[in-house]
């Protein structure tokens, strides 16, 4: 058998995981030491006043910490059923400091540690610390918001006239790339997100046409595996008065915001497609890796497309977004788009993981027809975060995830360092256009991976 690479670790020099820890982990930290203080200086309670001025000493000591490189210490407890593991892993990797630990473990555990000191408050138990950076860069994405819904509804009216299963795979090849491309704008790797014309240049349906840049593309054997039965036309249902067979898709999702807009887009069209009955978009329960989905963050992302205080109003007058708004509301209310959270994605586990931590969400998983899995820290998590060869498999690279017979469906830009399933002939064009490993992490260059699980 061959040998399981190890993981990437911050002390790697050359790596993105290096750079992190060296300067974007400070950053972050500081972002969350500003957002603090911006809702404790706006507020007249004394006891918050003074228990946001806490987390914030708090917090400058964890980014001294991260700076000075000092240990990672057991996290308190907050009455969380994952801080045991947490500190069960951290006591598994030894002595570890903040420039020479796991990437992986130790960016889940920075960002479970700032959680324990919401969570270990009276007034700040569910205060959601990127709150306002998330809802700030979705609103300033709202020229391809309007130029997304516009271009949906005009393909699903399309595929209502005229349902051929060639125009039926173009909207899916579409759809899918939007929802790809649409990981492009986290928050974690692009602070400075709310410009202008850098989101344009990431956002928009030309970014489609970035092709070249998907690295690895297993799209047409996902289509062929999930239109297979498209053959048989739904009136043959109809005919024998049987229902439809229930299918289910499970989405992991990463970012809100744009990210999310697209999602939901690809959400909609997987259910027009018939390609799905039921669609479970899977949430984190405590603010992670700055931008990605709580809970909460779908009724806001659902009330902003209506809200003309929030976006601009010829936006909200456009008839397509308030038609995409609907069809989400429709999608909602009758439990067709179904919203789920689960312990197990916030912590410092990787999947392979999860039949054994997380039996209940394995099964359900198992059971879908296809599992996507949106983003670059769910692709780490995916293969390990090992420094895998570029060409390896990405089936080999997902260990006994390959083979437990769950479909599975990565769609990431490539903002770390690892990445599998790519060609000798692609690698070589790829390391000419984006030289020293710049393709594996600056976020222009994508793989779309596809493992049906089977043994
Ligand atoms: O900083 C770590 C990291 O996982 C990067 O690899 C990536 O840029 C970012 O956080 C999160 O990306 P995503 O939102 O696509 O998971
Ligand atoms: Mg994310």
């Amino acid at each position: 058998a061959k040998l399981t690479p190890r993981e990437v670790w911050t002390s790697d020099e050359g790596t993105m995981a290096r750079e992190t820890a060296l300067t974007r982990w400070p950053k972050i930290m500081q972002t969350m030491i500003d957002d603090v203080e911006t809702t404790f200086s706006q507020s007249e309670n004394a006891e918050h006043v003074g228990e946001g001025r806490r987390i914030q000493a708090s917090l400058r000591i964890m980014k001294e910490e991260i700076m000075g490189d000092k240990p990672l210490h057991p996290l308190n407890s907050d009455g969380g059923a994952d801080i045991e593991g947490y500190n069960a892993q951290l006591a598994g990797f030894g002595h570890i400091t903040w420039h020479n630990c796991p990437w992986m473990f130790a960016e889940c555990y920075l960002y479970r540690f700032v959680q324990t000191l919401f969570a270990r408050s009276q007034l700040w138990r569910n205060y959601d610390i990127f709150a306002r950076q998330k809802l700030s860069a979705f609103l300033a994405s709202h020229a391809a918001v309007e130029e997304l819904s516009e271009r949906y509804m005009s393909l699903a009216e399309s595929l209502t006239t005229n349902p051929d299963p060639k125009a039926a795979e173009l909207a899916f090849t579409e759809l899918t790339s939007i929802a790809l491309w649409g990981n492009a704008t986290d928050l974690s790797l692009h602070p400075d997100i709310n410009d202008q014309s850098k989101l344009q240049s990431l956002q928009g349906t030309h970014t489609i046409q970035n092709q070249d840049r998907i690295v690895s593309n297993d799209l047409p054997a996902v289509w062929a595996y999930l239109s297979r039965n498209q053959a048989q036309p739904q009136s043959q249902h109809q005919q024998s008065k049987e229902e439809a067979p229930k299918k289910h898709i499970a989405i992991i999702l990463d970012n809100t915001g744009f990210e999310l807009f697209t999602d939901l887009l690809h959400t909609l069209l997987l259910l027009d497609l018939h390609l799905a009955t039921t669609i479970t978009l899977h949430v984190k329960s405590i603010p992670w890796f700055v931008s990605d989905v709580l809970p909460h963050d779908i009724p806001v992302l659902l009330s902003a497309l209506t809200n003309s205080t929030l976006f601009p109003t010829s936006m909200i007058a456009n008839p397509a977004v308030q038609a995409v708004a609907g069809r989400l509301r429709e999608g909602f209310d009758t439990g067709k788009v179904k919203v789920k959270e689960d312990g197990f994605w916030t912590t410092g586990y990787g999947f392979e993981e999860m039949e054994g931590r997380a039996p209940g969400l394995w099964g359900e998983l198992r059971g879908s027809e296809v599992v996507v899995f949106k983003g670059d820290l769910n692709y780490r998590k995916l293969v390990g975060d090992r420094r895998w060869g570029y060409g390896t498999p990405f089936r080999e690279a997902i260990g006994s995830l390959g083979r437990g017979g769950m479909k599975i469906l990565a769609l990431r830009t490539n903002k770390a360092d690892v990445c599998v399933g790519v060609d000798g002939e692609v690698l070589e064009r790829v390391e000419r256009e984006a030289p020293g490993g710049e393709w594996v992490r600056n976020g222009r260059y994508a793989v779309i991976s596809f493992s049906d699980g089977s043994d």
